[in-house]
C-alpha cells in the first residue's frame, strides 16, 4: 500500500511552467524574480509600511536576523526549548547563548511568564514561535520586551497567511521571519524572508546576505551586477535564487485555496478524532489561521506503537518536535522549569498535511487512529 506522506508539496502545472521559464531566461542567481517574490509577499502580507527581504532558507534568515542585532559572545536569547533546530544553531552562530523556556499546554508557544523569570543582564532577546495552528501571545512579549530592552525574533516559519487577534502575521513583530522550504505551506524549493521595520535593517541585510558585498539590490532585480561595490560587514551567501522565488511566485498566487483547502482538511480532522478519549486535539477550529502541520497528543506510552500501526496501514507520521534540551548539543543549555515541553516531546504526533489532501485520506488516517485505540483497549 502506497503510504500517505506526512507532508507533500503542492507542484502543479504552474510551478513547473515557472521554472523552465526561468531556466531559459538564464540569470540563475539573485535577479528580478527576488525582487517580485518581495514586492508579492508584501503585498500578502499587508506589511506596506515595513521592508520584505528574501534569503536562502528559513535558517539563513534566523541568523542573519541574529547578526543584525549584534548579538555579542556570551549574550542571551530566550527561546522555548519546543521549537526548531534551526533556531538554536542560529543563536550558537554568532557566539550567544540560547536560554530555554517551557511552552504553554494550550498553544504549544512560548510561555511568557516562564520567560520573564529567565531574564538575566545578559539576556539581549526573545525568540517567539508561532507552533502549526496556534499563535503565541504576542501582546505579552512586547509587554516583556518593552520592560527589559529586549529585541524579539519572530518565528513565522508555521504562520504564514495566519492572523494574531486579527493582525495579519507579518504586520506587527520587532523581527518578523518565514521560511518556504520544501514542506512549508508554501514553498520555494528552499528559500525564507525576513520582515523588519527600518531601511538601515534592509541594507545591513542586503549585504549580509551577499558575502557582505554592497551592490544594490535594485541593480540585481533587473538581473544585472554591479561591478564596483565595497565590503562594510561580515556576510554569508544566504541570496534568494531567481528559480526559487519564480516557484514562490506562483506558490504564492495559490494561498487563498492553500488556506482553504487546509483550514478543512484540519476541522475533518477534529471532528472525525472528536471521540476518542486517548487523543488530544489542537484547541483551535481554525478559522483565522493557515495550518503548516495538524498535530495530535497522545499518550506517551502510545506513540510509537500508533505510529508503528500507522506505518502498517500506508499512513506516515512525523515528530515536530524532540526539545532543544534532549539533544546531545543542547544538553546543558540553562534552562527553567520544562514540565510542560518534556511532557509534550513524548506525545506529540503530526499527521499528514498537504493542500490537496482529500477528505478520503483524512476519514482513512482517523479511522486507522480509531482501530488503533480499539485494538490496544
Ligand atoms: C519553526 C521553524 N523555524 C525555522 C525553520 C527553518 O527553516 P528552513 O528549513 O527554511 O531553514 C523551520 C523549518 O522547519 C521551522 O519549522
Amino acid at each position: 500500500m502506497s503510504a500517505i506522506p506526512v507532508f507533500k508539496p503542492l507542484i502543479e502545472q504552474e510551478e513547473i511552467d515557472a521554472a523552465i521559464k526561468s531556466l531559459e531566461m538564464g540569470w540563475l542567481g539573485m535577479g528580478a524574480s527576488v525582487g517580485q517574490f518581495e514586492d508579492a509577499l508584501k503585498n500578502y502580507i499587508g506589511c506596506a509600511d515595513r521592508h520584505v527581504v528574501a534569503v536562502s532558507t528559513g535558517h539563513a534568515a534566523l541568523h542573519l536576523a541574529m547578526m543584525l542585532i549584534e548579538l555579542e559572545p556570551g549574550d542571551e536569547v530566550i527561546t522555548p526549548s519546543f521549537n526548531n533546530i534551526a533556531d538554536f544553531q542560529a543563536i550558537l552562530a554568532v557566539g550567544a547563548k540560547p536560554v530555554f523556556c517551557d511552552v504553554l499546554e494550550d498553544t504549544l508557544c512560548i510561555d511568557v511568564s516562564k520567560a520573564e523569570k529567565l531574564i538575566s543582564s545578559k539576556t539581549k532577546a526573545v525568540i517567539i514561535m508561532d507552533y502549526d495552528c496556534c499563535t503565541a501571545d504576542h501582546d505579552a512579549v512586547a509587554i516583556m520586551a518593552a520592560k527589559y530592552n529586549l529585541r524579539i525574533i519572530h518565528d513565522a516559519a508555521h504562520a504564514l497567511g495566519s492572523y494574531y487577534q486579527g493582525k495579519k502575521v507579518g504586520t506587527f513583530s520587532d523581527i518578523c521571519m518565514f521560511s518556504f522550504d520544501p514542506v512549508k505551506t508554501i514553498t520555494c524549493i528552499d528559500g525564507g524572508a525576513l520582515i523588519v521595520k527600518t531601511q538601515e535593517e534592509v541594507t545591513a541585510l542586503h549585504e549580509m546576505r551577499l558575502i557582505g558585498m554592497s551592490q544594490p539590490a535594485t541593480v540585481m532585480y533587473e538581473n544585472q551586477r554591479a561591478w564596483s561595490y565595497d565590503v562594510n560587514r561580515l556576510g554569508f551567501r544566504y541570496h534568494m535564487a531567481n528559480l526559487h522565488a519564480a516557484i514562490g511566485l506562483t506558490q504564492l498566487n495559490k494561498m487563498s485555496e492553500i488556506t482553504e483547502h487546509r483550514q478543512k482538511a484540519c476541522q475533518l480532522y477534529s471532528k472525525l478524532l472528536a471521540g476518542i478519549k486517548e487523543v488530544k486535539t489542537p484547541k483551535s477550529d481554525f478559522s483565522d489561521v493557515t495550518p503548516f502541520l495538524y498535530y495530535i497528543r497522545v499518550p506517551s506510552e502510545h506513540r510509537q506503537p500508533l505510529r508503528d500501526y500507522l506505518k502498517n496501514n500506508g499512513v506516515d507520521t512525523g515528530v515536530h518536535w524532540k526539545p532543544g534540551h534532549w539533544f546531545a548539543l543542547l544538553k546543558d543549555v540553562q534552562r527553567g522549569d520544562m514540565a510542560v515541553t518534556d511532557k509534550i516531546g513524548n506525545e506529540i504526533l503530526s499527521l499528514p498535511l498537504n493542500s490537496k489532501i482529500t477528505n478520503v485520506e483524512v476519514t482513512l488516517i482517523c479511522k486507522n487512529i480509531t482501530s488503533y485505540f480499539v485494538w490496544a483497549q
